[in-house]
């Protein structure tokens, strides 16, 4: 049994990751367009990662019989300046959800739901991972500029790690 305020932020969390799966989305359509076709991959293996972390969270709330609240998910379009910009929005827009995770994580911890603060250790674990590669990411493209052949190299490297991400994303969660 969730107390209703750990309820409450685990929804708010399930929004979340989903607004994340749409944001991604959202890159992986900009950067096809811009013709970026690896990033354009990596974003959208991420946009399906997001919907695995939410459907986790899904999943958490339905074994606790607690109930699943689906809110509106707002419009994650917006400006991007080029592959560094959206990996730089990118990296923001991970370190929000980190905080989130943290809220919940005190959250948990103040209502001594022990169960929960034990789940939410993953995402805190994923967070750390996902910043720490977008933030190489970032490094490798400040370190090329607008040289085309190093953002040609960048590009195929994130299409092989996309490859990568799909093979572990087989499996489904829920
Ligand atoms: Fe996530
Ligand atoms: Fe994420």
């Amino acid at each position: 049994m969730l107390k209703p305020t750990i309820t409450e932020q685990i929804n708010a969390q399930l929004n979340r990751e989903f607004f994340s799966a749409y944001f991604y989305l959202s890159l992986s359509a900009a950067a096809e367009s811009a013709g970026f076709k690896g990033a354009a991959a990596w974003f959208m293996a991420k946009h399906r990662e997001e919907n695995q972390h939410a459907m986790k969270l899904y999943r958490y709330l339905q074994d606790h019989d607690a109930a699943v609240v689906l809110g509106a998910i707002a419009d994650p379009s917006g400006e991007y300046a080029g592959l560094l910009d959206m990996f730089e929005q990118t990296l923001q827009h991970e370190r929000g959800v980190t905080e989130a995770i943290n809220d919940l994580v005190d959250a948990a911890l103040t209502a001594r739901d022990h169960a929960t603060h034990i789940f939410l250790h993953w995402f805190v674990t994923e967070q750390t991972e996902e910043e720490a590669t977008v933030s190489d990411i970032i490094a490798q493209l400040k370190l090329v500029g607008e040289r085309g052949e190093g953002l040609y190299l960048i590009d195929k490297e994130l299409a092989d790690v996309a490859a990568t991400m799909n093979q572990a994303l087989a499996a489904p969660v829920a």
